[in-house]
């Protein structure tokens, strides 16, 4: 439980980090990872603020981007294996990556490929790729999440690999180092990770009957956290996960198995802090209108996903009656909700707020709507 007492001085809304739990998130997914000496990047995606990246990097975990200056920022805050992916890669892009010499960029179309080589030719360079192939397997997760299927715009088909083999060998300023599935975030049915492994077996089959040996095979992110017990569940289960990939994914001698993961690192050191500006009669409920909405957290409206909410000034006082009350923010869009109906103890102008697991893709998706101030983050031991 946040403590109300180191917190009510602070400007609300800010962001909350527990740096204390990320640093034991990561020993726990390090001591897991590395019983297989499995490579597990960090998808900066979920949350590039320079202090949260710096423990990552001095834990050894290299970094997942996807633009030009999620390169720049991992390179500053000094990562090794940086890999860089993304279905729209700028030719700039392609270039600061280059110039940086990062480890391998993570390919989505063939038409990317020949602007990589272009662009590495001009800079008398060789540019090393992995194939990000499409596996079409379901995450099951959300729609807009899910990224594995045939559907979806990331990868390349499985169909189009024959040809595309073709054309690599007259592209000489790229090597082919690896191939990449994600196939989506989220996901905590670890099932859909196990479907991954056979697709990929199938998929390295046909490259070794290609002659063709890849030094690594990166299967993603996508570790789903539990938004709904953020205390019982603050560490995620590594320990299945990594072992199912142990159990399930075939590996050549020699060949490394890289990871890309973003919330299940950061998403649980995280919670947004707001204080209670209005509670407002409705109809048939009560609205608590917090100075925290869609600009700070934005996944309750656009995914409809639940982040538990907490009143940490009446923590300690379990015999208030409990009403009903819709939480939603300032914001001028009925969208800008952050819970329905939830049952809360009675609660009152000044309570602060807690929105609990938004340590990954809350601040980062945070926009200025409204022309409202960038909330803060402020960091706790
Ligand atoms: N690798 C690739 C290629 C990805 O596209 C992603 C996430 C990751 C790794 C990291 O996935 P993670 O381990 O964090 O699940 N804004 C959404 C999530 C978007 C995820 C995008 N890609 C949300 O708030 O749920």
């Amino acid at each position: 439980m946040i403590d109300v007492y180191k917190i009510n001085k602070l400007p609300t809304p800010f962001y909350y980090y527990d740096l204390g739990l990320l640093r034991k998130t990561i020993s726990a997914l390090k001591a897991e990872s590395d019983k297989y000496g499995y490579r597990v990047h960090y998808a900066l995606k979920a949350n590039s603020n320079n202090e949260i990246l710096t423990i990552i990097q001095q834990a050894g975990l290299g970094a997942d981007c996807v633009s030009g200056n999620e390169v720049l920022r991992a390179v500053e805050n000094k990562f090794s294996e940086i890999v860089f992916a993304g279905v729209g890669k700028t030719d700039e892009e392609i270039s600061t990556a280059i110039d940086n010499n990062i480890f391998c960029f993570n390919c989505e179309s063939v038409q990317e490929i020949v602007v990589i080589n272009k662009i590495a030719s001009e800079k008398r360079k060789v540019a090393p790729i992995a194939l990000r192939i499409n596996p079409n397997v379901n995450a099951n997760t959300h729609k807009y999440i899910t990224t594995g299927l045939e559907e979806n715009k990331f990868g390349i088909n499985l169909w189009e690999l024959e040809e595309l083999l073709e054309k690599l060998k007259r592209l000489s300023f790229v090597k082919l180092i690896g191939i990449h599935f994600h196939i989506g975030s989220q996901i905590t049915d670890l099932s859909a990770f196990k479907s991954l492994c056979l697709k990929v077996n199938e998929i390295q089959s046909w490259f070794v009957s290609h002659k063709i040996n890849l030094e690594h095979i990166n299967v993603g992110g996508g570790l789903g956290v539990d938004y709904h017990k953020p205390d019982e569940n603050a560490i995620p289960d590594f320990k299945s996960y990594f072992a199912l990939f142990n159990q399930f994914l075939e590996v050549r001698p020699g060949q490394k198995i890289h990871f890309e993961l973003g919330r299940a690192i950061v998403a649980q050191c995280g919670s947004l802090i707001s204080k209670v500006l209005y509670i407002k009669n409705g109809i048939n409920t009560n609205f608590i209108i917090l100075d925290a909405g869609m600009t700070e957290l934005i996944r309750p409206a656009l995914y409809q996903s639940y982040h538990k909410i907490e009143n940490l000034s009446n923590a300690n006082e379990a015999q208030l009656p409990l009403q009903r009350y819709d939480v939603v923010g300032p914001i001028c869009e009925s969208s800008d909700c952050f819970a329905k109906a939830l049952m809360l103890p009675e609660t009152k102008r000044g309570d602060y707020f807690a929105l609990r697991t938004t340590g990954a893709y809350s601040e980062v998706m945070a926009s200025q709507y409204n022309l409202r101030n960038k909330a803060k983050a402020v960091y706790f031991e």
